[in-house]
């Protein structure tokens, strides 16, 4: 080659480097992670997390000194002299990780950094997270004595989890001023991806809010993905915070909150896990928070209440969520390695809970009492008695594909149908139309039981409509207070209930409670405008369960739980309509409903490929394409667009009329062989 070939060749290799240089993952793990969106659009501006890993605040929001009482806001370049007493940053979203602060500083002092999630708490205090419950977790200190530049950054185990908010202040008995010249963070979460907005999935409709809604669900279960090394501390530091624990093997892990308990809470991932597979994608979180619940499973075959250090025992339905998740990771993956490896231990497990069915009831008798923040849990509890049934029918699905010689998966589902009929006959008040807490006269309604026996199918469909119908005198103009838990609002809970009332084809009511509840939350500027919550109070304060005056206080919630996404699931797989019912995809059943939606389409990846959904409904007609992998089959189950009038229906312009099954106002027609579909439904 010539000199000058040789010069422009290099020229072309130097310029390419920027563009091929792969973005880092978090400190040392792989970049295992996806590197792409698998469904490129326009959607992808309502996701939240930022394009970078490295990011900076968004804006000033206020500046308090003795001078200049007024807040005003300010937009970047955002350095600024600190002869005023204090200033806020705020990152836009909710974010977390390690900080850095640049400065130049005229003389000898400190700066203090305080943390928070709501505006709520801004302040030179951070946010209450360790635990302790001894008061907010205070401030770090940035400490010089002379004149200078400097650079503070944030002790490892000071890891801040969850935060939108910083404040700064200055600390000096002297005349020193300081200039913030730079301030960044490295955002910890999602630690195996190098692009945070890479999702493997998306949903997008005509109702702009409840897109944002599922992108926010979203967000937060990417905030609650964590390095395995930055778990909370425990036993809890007593000043300050420490994110330092270990929580489990690989390298990256779900926990219940970005900010706390920064632990693997089953009973969450109930609601998280689906949500992940629709969203996001990233099941290894998933996978690792599993593991390390049958990696400190007792001898006896319980599981913990929550994954190490936390380590919180003696719980029956979180032990029996540990059981639900391990079914629905089959599900989302067909990882049957993970299944078998496992597979003693869950039989040990079952035998453990099955073992506390009372004989002559047949109903569930729970010893194990801790649970999600109910007031009251123990004996024949009705929640506890779905969250069995659930259990028995997703162990016999599961049997199955473990390809157990023991007859186990029959024997499941006998035992299952054995406690719907208890449950319906023990826990059942006929005149209020719902169950009770348990099969004691009780005036109690529960909103969990009664929204998990319509998730689960406990019920046929005339209780199932009396239960949807009695599960809004519950309601508020921001959400449903939970009888079983008076006063607070639990997107938790309301995340069963959302997917209560679309499982029993009251679409209109579930994006009702979907908009009052996570709607009023992510308009209220008081709050994180990007994640989901995890609970708050009828009056609309943040305040989850400080009403019952004892450890919490307020400021201790958290803004970002991944057990309130349940929207982005609920979304996903009733109202687009697209579920999964054997692992990967194999079998899948699209079966929409529309509410007040003019029109959606979204869609996930699983390891057979791309699945897609998108409809649009007329007045008169309704459209709705699909696409899934070659190789499978499914279920369209598609509602009438008279109510009592069988439909023409077409697919690819073949009208179609032959093996279509009608029921409830619906018409169902199986579909094999893959690929991409049109139908038609007048
Ligand atoms: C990366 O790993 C090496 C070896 O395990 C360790 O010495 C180093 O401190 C790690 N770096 C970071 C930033 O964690
Ligand atoms: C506030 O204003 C007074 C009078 O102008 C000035 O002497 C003082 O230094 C100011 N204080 C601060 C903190 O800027
Ligand atoms: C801030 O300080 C850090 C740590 O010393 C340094 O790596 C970084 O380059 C500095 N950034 C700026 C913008 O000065
Ligand atoms: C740094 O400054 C803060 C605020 O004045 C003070 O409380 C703390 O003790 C100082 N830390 C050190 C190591 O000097
Ligand atoms: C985490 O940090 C705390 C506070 O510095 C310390 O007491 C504790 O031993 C550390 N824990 C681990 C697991 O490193
Ligand atoms: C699921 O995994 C099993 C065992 O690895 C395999 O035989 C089967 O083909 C897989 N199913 C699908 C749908 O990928
Ligand atoms: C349920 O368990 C409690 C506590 O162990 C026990 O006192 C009670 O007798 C049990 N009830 C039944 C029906 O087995
Ligand atoms: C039944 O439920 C009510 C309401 O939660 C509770 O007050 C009562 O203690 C429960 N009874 C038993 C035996 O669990
Ligand atoms: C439910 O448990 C309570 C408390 O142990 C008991 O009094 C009641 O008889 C039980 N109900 C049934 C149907 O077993
Ligand atoms: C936000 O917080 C402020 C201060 O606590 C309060 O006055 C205001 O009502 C809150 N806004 C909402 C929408 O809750
Ligand atoms: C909201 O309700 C809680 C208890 O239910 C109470 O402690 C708090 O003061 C109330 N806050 C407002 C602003 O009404
Ligand atoms: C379709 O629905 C019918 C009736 O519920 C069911 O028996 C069949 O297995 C379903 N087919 C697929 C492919 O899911």
């Amino acid at each position: 080659m010539a000199p000058v070939r040789w010069l422009h060749f290099l020229l072309s290799l130097v310029a390419l480097l920027p563009v091929s240089r792969a973005q880092s993952c978090w400190r040392n793990t792989t970049c295992s992670g996806p590197r792409g969106t698998a469904f490129p659009g326009p959607w992808e501006s309502n996701i939240y997390a930022p394009s970078s890993r490295t990011v900076s605040p968004r804006r000033i929001l206020s500046i308090a000194s003795p001078n200049k009482t007024a807040d005003y806001e300010e937009s970047i370049p955002y350095a600024l002299h600190m002869d005023e007493a204090m200033v806020v940053f705020d990152f836009g979203v909710e974010v977390g990780g390690i900080v850095t602060v640049n400065y130049t500083t005229t003389g000898p002092g400190a700066i203090g950094m305080a943390f928070s999630e709501a505006k709520n708490w801004i302040g030179q205090s951070s946010d209450s997270s360790n635990g302790a419950f001894k008061g907010p977790d205070g401030a770090l200190y940035a400490n010089f004595t002379k004149a200078g530049h400097g650079a503070f950054v944030m002790p490892d185990h000071k890891l801040r989890g969850g935060f939108r908010y910083m404040t700064v202040f200055l600390i000096s008995d002297g005349p020193t001023c300081v200039h913030i010249e730079n301030i960044s963070l490295e955002i910890a979460f999602q630690p195996t991806w190098s692009n945070l907005r890479a999702y493997q999935g998306y949903f997008n409709s005509s109702d702009k809010l409840l897109n944002r809604i599922w992108y926010s669900g979203a967000y937060t279960l990417q905030t609650n993905a964590v390095p395995v090394d930055t778990g909370r501390q425990v036993p809890m530091v007593e000043e300050g915070w420490a994110n330092n624990g270990t929580l489990g093997p690989g390298d990256t892990i779900l926990v219940d909150g970005a900010k706390r308990d920064r632990a693997v809470w089953p009973g969450d991932m109930g609601i998280a896990a689906p949500s992940v597979f629709v969203s996001t994608g990233d099941l290894e979180s998933v996978k690792n928070a599993l593991q390390v619940m049958y990696n400190t499973q007792a001898s006896n075959g319980a599981f913990d209440e929550s994954g190490p250090p936390l380590s919180q025992k003696n719980s029956d339905t979180y032990h029996m969520w540990s059981m639900v998740g391990t079914f629905n990771y089959v599900l989302f993956t067909n990882d049957t390695e993970f299944l078998l490896k496992n597979w003693d231990k869950y039989q040990k497990a079952m035998d453990f809970v099955y073992g506390k069915v009372d004989n002559s009831s047949g109903l569930l008798n729970v010893t194990g009492t801790r649970d999600w923040a109910r007031w009251q849990q123990g004996f024949n509890n009705t929640q506890a008695q779905m969250i069995l049934y659930h259990t028995l029918k997703t162990g016999s699905r599961l049997a199955k594909w473990a390809e157990d010689t023991k007859a186990l998966s029959g024997r499941w589902e006998h035992q299952a149908e054995d406690l719907r009929r208890a449950i319906n006959e023990h826990c059942w008040d006929e005149e209020y139309g719902a169950f009770k807490d348990n099969a004691t006269e009780t005036s109690l309604h529960p909103q969990d039981a009664n929204s998990m026996a319509l998730l689960y199918g406990v019920v046929g469909k005339d209780r199932a409509d009396r239960i949807s119908e009695t599960l809004t005198q519950n309601w508020t103009p921001i959400g449903a207070v939970a009888p079983e838990l008076p006063e607070n609002i639990s997107p938790f809970i309301s995340s069963f209930e959302v997917q209560g009332h679309l499982n029993a084809r009251q679409p209109e009511r579930a994006l009702d409670l979907i908009r009052r509840s996570w709607g009023w939350y992510l308009r209220n500027p008081n709050g994180t405008e990007s994640t989901v919550i995890e609970g708050y109070l009828r009056n609309g304060t943040f305040g989850y369960r400080s009403d019952r005056g004892y450890m919490y206080d307020e400021s201790y919630v958290s803004h970002a739980h991944g057990w309130s996404a349940g929207p982005t699931s609920a979304l996903t797989n009733y109202i687009l309509g697209l579920t999964v019912t054997s692992p990967v995809g194999l079998t899948w059943k699209i079966a929409p409903q529309f509410g007040d939606l003019k029109s959606a389409e979204g869609g996930f990846m699983t390891s057979l490929g791309k699945f897609s959904v998108s409809w649009e409904k007329k007045l008169e007609h309704y459209t709705l394409h699909f696409v899934v992998p070659q190789g499978t089959r499914g279920n369209l189950t598609l509602p009438y667009i008279r109510s009592g009038e069988e439909p023409s229906i077409t697919i690819d312009g073949n009208d179609i009329y032959r093996g279509v099954y009608y029921i409830d106002d619906t018409a169902t027609v199986t579909v094999s062989g893959g690929g991409a579909h049109k139908v038609v439904v007048r």
